[in-house]
């Protein structure tokens, strides 16, 4: 594994993988990652779907692209052979829960989601996926956050997710296939210098 500069500096979305899985101890270091983020309130209210066999992962794709002239037309044909897909999924009540306890109360953000100036658990599941995209960086592992769109229902209902957890994404996960390497046109915007972002002591 490499340092966390290094992770950072190497991590790219990888559209293209190899066939190749992933050993078992590698998954599980990645995974683990996922704890190892900020939380707030300490809550905890990540579920991990890990799909790591050609069955499971069919069957993701079959739910979430299935045959027909948008799956033909696919323009990432490599990205179905991840030999890996991890759908995170976040429980929205466990934020409302622990924000009622005597600790927290007082923020009155125990009442509703609708209080919450800032949804939480997207931070937390945005920190965690993260941590968990650099761990797979620091492997030389490729990796792909990617959006499941309308297919949150369909997916839920496929893997049996309960229904009061929310589909975070799909993360991608596999040995690169540089062969095959192109970047997204996202990716291709580039990405702002830090002195555009940065407002040193105000705007
Ligand atoms: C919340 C989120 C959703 C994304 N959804 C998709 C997606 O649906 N499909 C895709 O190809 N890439 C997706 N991406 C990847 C971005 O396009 C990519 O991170 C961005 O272009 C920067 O490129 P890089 O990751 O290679 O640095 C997503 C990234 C994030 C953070």
């Amino acid at each position: 594994m490499t340092d966390v500069a290094a992770a950072l500096a190497g991590r790219r979305s990888c559209r293209a993988y190899r066939p190749e899985p992933i050993a078992v101890d590698l998954l599980d270091t990645v995974l683990a990652a996922s704890l190892r983020g900020p939380s707030a309130g300490n809550t905890w209210a990540l579920d991990l779907v890990v799909l790591d066999d050609e069955a499971a992962v069919a069957a993701y794709w079959d739910t979430s692209l299935p045959s027909g002239p948008r799956r033909d037309a696919f323009p990432w044909p490599g990205l179905l052979r991840a030999p890996v897909l991890v759908v995170p999924t976040i429980r929205i009540a466990a934020y409302t829960e622990r924000y009622a306890e005597a600790d927290k109360a007082a923020t009155r953000l125990g009442e509703s989601p609708d209080r919450w100036p800032v949804p939480y658990w997207w931070v937390d599941a945005g920190a965690a996926v993260m941590a968990m995209l650099l761990a797979a960086s620091g492997l030389g592992l490729g990796s792909l956050l990617f959006g499941t769109f309308e297919r949150e229902d369909a997916l839920r209902e496929r893997f049996g997710v309960p229904g009061d957890r929310r589909v975070v994404g799909t993360i991608a996960l596999g040995w690169p296939d540089e062969a095959e390497h192109r970047r997204s046109a996202s990716a291709r915007r580039g990405r702002p210098e830090l002195a555009e972002v940065v407002h040193r002591g105000c705007w």
